[in-house]
């Protein structure tokens, strides 16, 4: 269903009412407490907020968790902030903050699903109240946007942060016939203001990460969504492809970008990468995932990391997983001096471990264990559960012949506990399939924590409890597709 005007204009008020409240502690001084969540998505959303507070004078401190849970809140509730903005986060942990914060001052800017009530002195603003898909027409920093438009007009140069954040929770699922990927839903029109903004261009083509200015076998290799064994990572393997297809990486002593090849060598590339991918025993489709919109930040330099937004999205995840949030939120804030510095070494390192892992679940078909309904990638003691989101969304992805959601896990260090990360792709929630429900419901059985969206959930459950609660998993998720068939 195409998302109306009627729906954003009902959701920006929402956010305009956010906004009121966030000036009137802001002319009362306050120190505004801003809590994040630490993926692509939440830290472009705490750099909108951290931004537009800025500019006004405000002052905050911010605080990026992996989730939400009891500590995270109690820790809030001692502090008593005069203001909590809660972003990309809050909406499914309503019962928690209520119980702890429910006479404290607080505001969810939020996409993900909700199951409880709002208690009435919390401003929530979540894209669902008005019939808005959370997991594909808006994300956490596309609400937190729409805020930081109705504090003040001029904000629209932020929306860049939110075309980011969009991409970084892979919310570009919107197909049509020259592509696979590009955002829609209400993401359209907050791409419309970053092109309006002069800070974003988009164009169809190969999605290979610096299209413009990066040498080819460079982008290709970086390009790690869908995950190509054996070159993605590879720079010396990917520039042996181009050399066995016969296109030439340079032009004299010059190194050709993506957008110098002609469209004979484009079609040629793109075809023997999806033959590649088939002779891997990769479904045919997944190569269209190379196709869609190229999302490129005008204002950023060439060459760099950050020109391309889906690439920008890789540095944030770098530094949210690797411990070093606070890096991500300082570039989205602007800083193109140390923490940019800093942040490209990080992100080296988090490639390498990314594609490490990668490797090693694609390496053996049994590391993708099958069960009736749902595979599972059993990561205990290889996976780091710092990366367990990032290395489910890509296998999600990369392995999309499944027609069954994929569960990874890994134990969380120092803890009793592991984490969960669930993936599925469209057609199962077009099927009826939720996620988001079926890891909530699995994870409060065994004492843990759970939720997300429809097609992307994670939980946190008691190490003991891993193997009844996957064998639940698979029964719900066939429960729940069985249902929906019925229904229909
Ligand atoms: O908390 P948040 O909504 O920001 O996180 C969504 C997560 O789900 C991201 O890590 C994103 O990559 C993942 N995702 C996915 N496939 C989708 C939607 C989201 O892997 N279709
Ligand atoms: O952690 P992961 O990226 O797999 O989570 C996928 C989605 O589920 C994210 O949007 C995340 O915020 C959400 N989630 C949740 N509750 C949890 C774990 C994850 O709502 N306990
Ligand atoms: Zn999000």
């Amino acid at each position: 269903m195409p998302v109306t005007k009627k729906q954003i204009a009902a959701l920006m008020k929402d956010a305009s009412e956010a906004a009121n409240l966030i000036l009137k502690h802001i002319e009362k001084g306050d120190v505004i407490h801003v809590s994040s969540h630490i993926d692509a998505d939440g830290l472009a959303a705490a750099g909108i907020i951290g931004k537009s507070l800025v500019r006004l004078g405000g002052k905050f401190r911010l605080r990026i968790a992996k989730w939400v849970d009891e500590k995270v809140v109690d820790q809030i509730a001692a502090e008593k902030p005069p203001l909590t903005i809660f972003t990309d986060s809050g909406s499914g942990y309503l019962d928690l903050l209520s119980e702890k914060l429910s006479n404290h001052s607080v505001i969810i800017l939020d996409h993900h699903q909700t199951v409880t009530e709002t208690p009435s002195n919390f401003i929530h603003v979540n894209p669902h109240f008005h019939g808005i898909d959370g997991s594909r027409d808006i994300s956490g920093a596309g609400v937190a946007y729409l805020v930081a438009k109705a504090l003040n007009k001029t904000n629209t140069d932020l929306a860049y942060l939110a075309v980011i954040g969009a991409l970084g929770d892979m919310q570009d699922k919107y197909a049509d016939k020259s592509g696979q990927r590009k955002l829609g839903g209400a993401n359209e029109s907050i791409v419309e203001d970053a092109v309006k903004a002069g800070c974003l261009n988009v164009e169809t083509d190969l999605l290979f990460f610096g299209r413009e200015t990066r040498p080819i076998h460079q982008a290709i290799a970086r390009t790690t969504n869908p995950f190509i064994p054996g070159i993605s990572g590879e720079e010396d393997k990917s520039l042996a492809f181009l050399a066995s297809l016969g296109i030439k990486p340079k032009q004299g002593d010059k190194w050709r970008a993506l957008r110098d090849l002609s469209e004979e060598e484009k079609k040629k590339l793109f075809s023997a990468l999806a033959d590649y991918l088939v002779s891997k025993g990769f479904a045919s489709d997944v190569a269209l995932n190379l196709i869609g919109n190229v999302y490129t930040l005008t204002r950023e330099e060439p060459w760099t990391p950050l020109r391309d937004a889906r690439e920008f999205t890789v540095m944030l995840n770098a530094t949210g997983r690797m411990d070093k949030a606070g890096l991500g939120v300082a570039i989205c804030m602007g800083d193109r001096g140390k923490c940019f510095e800093e942040a490209t070494a990080v992100m080296q390192e988090y490639r390498r471990t990314i594609t490490k892992y990668l490797s090693w679940v694609t390496e053996k078909p049994e590391r993708l264990e099958e069960l009736e309904s749902i595979y599972v990638v059993r990561g205990d003691g290889v996976i780091d559960e710092k990366v367990i989101s990032p290395v489910s969304s890509i296998l999600s992805i990369t392995l999309s012949k499944l027609g069954k959601p994929i569960i990874v896990y890994s134990a969380i260090s120092g803890e009793d506990m592991v984490k969960v990360s669930a993936r599925a792709l469209e057609p199962l929630r077009k099927r009826g399939l939720n996620l988001g429900e079926v890891l909530r419901v699995a994870s409060e059985k065994y004492s843990g924590r759970g939720g997300g969206h429809d097609v992307a959930a994670g939980a946190q459950i008691p190490v003991k409890d891993i193997e009844p609660f996957i064998k639940l998993v698979n029964q719900l998720v066939k429960k729940q597709l069985e249902e929906a068939q019925l229904g229909s």
